[in-house]
């Protein structure tokens, strides 16, 4: 039996983002050197991708690179660079062949020259698809981001193109670099932290969490139905009473 067939078809997660954790312990545990975590980490990001993409995830968020990852050491993040280089080289065909939109959010232009001509080029390749949308965060943070638009909309009102008065959700979120992507309803974390890590704090306000022991190499697709079968048990209340919810089905 596989959870896949107790998904319920119609209630779907729209958006699911992933906080991929565990690819530096999971090397350890073979005694090989984190590189080759980060390595099977990306198997696990097609396997994952194809799977969202096949039963009809709109928008999947991975945490590929943080703002705090480039404190990291110089070669873990230099191989990590080239490691994003060659996957994104490998896998537009993928993309292509399974109706992918590739789109990245966070702090692109941090990224080496070439490291952000490449995502561009498949940004650009790919920008047709109309299945899966499949977003990377790549040198992002949410403090980061939320000092961007505090400073874009700061200079928008001394402009005079904004009052204060009309300073809302959707103006703060218009300003995020997920505008325009539907707040996540669920987010996975891998390899048993309880951590938020900075990731998506705007957007999760009202998001389902899940959190496993595994670790994001061994990370599978029956894993991913599961947290898919597991959300959609839960009641989503968005601050309502549970009677209230009940009458609005
Ligand atoms: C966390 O594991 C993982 C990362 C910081 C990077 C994730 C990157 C990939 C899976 C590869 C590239 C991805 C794409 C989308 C092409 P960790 O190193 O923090 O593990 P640890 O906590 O066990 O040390």
């Amino acid at each position: 039996m596989s959870y896949k067939t107790d998904i319920i078809k119609e209630r779907i997660p729209r958006h699911i983002a992933i906080i991929m954790d565990g690819n530096g312990r999971w090397a350890k545990k073979q005694g090989l050197a984190r590189m080759f975590g980060h390595k099977q980490g990306v198997t696990t990001v097609h396997r994952i991708t194809e799977a969202a993409a096949e039963i009809g995830i709109e928008y999947m968020t991975l945490y590929a690179f943080s703002t705090e990852n480039w404190n990291r050491p110089k070669e873990e993040v230099d191989a990590l660079m080239t490691l994003l280089v060659d996957t994104i080289a490998k896998e537009t065909p993928t993309l292509m062949k399974n109706n992918i939109r590739l789109l990245t959010i966070g702090d692109i232009d941090r990224l080496p020259a070439e490291t952000k001509k490449k995502f561009e080029g498949c940004i650009e390749e790919t920008k047709q698809n109309t299945g899966l949308n499949l977003v990377l965060a790549l040198s992002y943070s949410s403090r980061w981001e939320i000092i961007e638009a505090a400073k874009k909309i700061a200079t928008e009102v001394k402009d005079g193109k904004l009052d204060v008065a009309d300073i809302n959700e959707a103006i703060i979120s218009s300003h995020l670099t997920t505008n325009g992507i539907p707040d996540p309803d669920l987010l996975i974390r891998t390899s048993g932290e309880l951590r938020l890590s900075n990731y998506l704090l705007w957007q999760i306000a009202y998001s389902e969490l899940y959190f496993t022991d595994r670790l994001w190499p061994e990370f599978t697709p029956e894993d991913l139905y599961e947290a898919i079968v597991d959300y959609q048990h839960r009641e989503r209340r968005f601050g309502k009473t549970s009677e209230q919810v009940k009458i609005e089905k």
